[in-house]
């Protein structure tokens, strides 16, 4: 489907995409850049990171930090900041995941979620507020509709992802004259690394598939849209607010409906 948004909207603009060398957060980025901004993708392989920037094309960078280290993320964007400027939109994205009961996780198989997700998203936006251009910059969580709607397997990244939502109010509070800060809940999204740990099984596949009202798959250059609304004049007034893009998946029991052999 053709984009709502020109060519060239994000002119000038300069982003920073934390976990943006792969899956969704990659797909927001290249979107950025086909749209016209500068562009640094940050993750832990190196290898992956210059294949991301390689790919994305147009002088895209591609950084290598572990969120969960302050100091590190904190050099990486200095350095962009250094090479391309204060940096317009920031997105945290980074994130681990695996399915797991709570008796079959050490504390640190917990604690490593948390970290990645919730402080990585703590230590992205704490690290980047001195470099941003103010005002008008544009702060992006990746969350999950795990944050809402307890999921069993997921103690970890329920318990993170709510960190994240309400890490992005109290930001959007605290923030608000300059910095809009928002998130973006994305469904289950087809062919991403995400969907691979999440729903290993046809059995498992079903049942996330069962919960979507729209009844299809989401595609990840959906959620790059909703990114780039987010940044965008269009969002001018909209800060501190968490976006579903998830065709439905987090309104309710959409299991109902795929039953009566008369709506599904
Ligand atoms: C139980 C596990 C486990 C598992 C790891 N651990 N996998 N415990 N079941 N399947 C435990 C380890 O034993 C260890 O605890 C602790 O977790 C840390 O593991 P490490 O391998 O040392 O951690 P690290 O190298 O930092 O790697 C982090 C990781 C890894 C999360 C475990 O999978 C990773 O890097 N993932 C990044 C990519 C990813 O997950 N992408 C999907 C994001 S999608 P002990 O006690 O032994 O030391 C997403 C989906 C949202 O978030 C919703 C979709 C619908
Ligand atoms: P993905 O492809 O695994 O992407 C994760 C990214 O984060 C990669 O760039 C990874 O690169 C990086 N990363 C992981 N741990 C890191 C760390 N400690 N420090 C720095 N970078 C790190 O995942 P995805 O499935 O596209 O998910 C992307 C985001 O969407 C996540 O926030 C996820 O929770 C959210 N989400 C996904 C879905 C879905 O259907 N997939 C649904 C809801 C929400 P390295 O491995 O090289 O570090």
């Amino acid at each position: 489907m053709a984009s709502p948004f020109r060519d060239g909207i994000l002119d000038g603009k300069v982003a920073f995409v934390a976990g943006g060398t792969s899956g969704i957060n990659l797909g927001i980025a290249t979107r950025f850049a086909e749209l016209g901004a500068r562009v640094a993708v940050l993750g832990r392989d190196p290898e992956k990171a210059a294949r991301a920037a390689a790919g994305i094309g147009q002088g895209a960078i591609g950084l290598t930090a572990d969120v969960r280290d302050y100091g590190a993320i904190r050099a990486a964007m200095e350095d962009v900041h250094g090479r391309l400027g204060p940096m317009d939109i920031v997105v945290s994205g980074a994130a681990g995941n695996f399915l797991a009961p709570v008796l079959g996780m050490s504390a640190n198989a917990f604690r490593t979620v948390v970290d990645i997700d919730l402080n990585g998203t703590f230590n992205v936006f704490r690290g980047c507020h001195d470099l941003l251009n103010l005002p008008g910059a544009s702060l992006i969580a990746i969350t999950a509709g795990q944050a809402v709607n307890a999921l069993q397997l997921q103690a970890h990244a329920c318990a993170a992802k709510a960190g994240i939502n309400q890490l992005v109010r109290v930001l959007a509070l605290e923030w608000g004259p300059d910095v809009r800060v928002n998130g973006i809940s994305p469904g289950p999204i087809e062919g991403t690394e995400g969907m691979a740990r999440l729903a290993p099984d046809p059995q498992t596949r079903q049942k996330h598939f069962e919960r979507i009202a729209m009844k299809r798959w989401g595609e990840i250059g959906e959620v790059a849209e909703c990114a780039v609304f987010l940044c965008s004049d269009a969002a001018r007034y909209v800060t501190g607010t968490i976006i579903d893009c998830d065709g439905g998946s987090q309104v309710g029991d959409a299991t109902q409906r795929s039953l009566d052999k008369g709506l599904a």
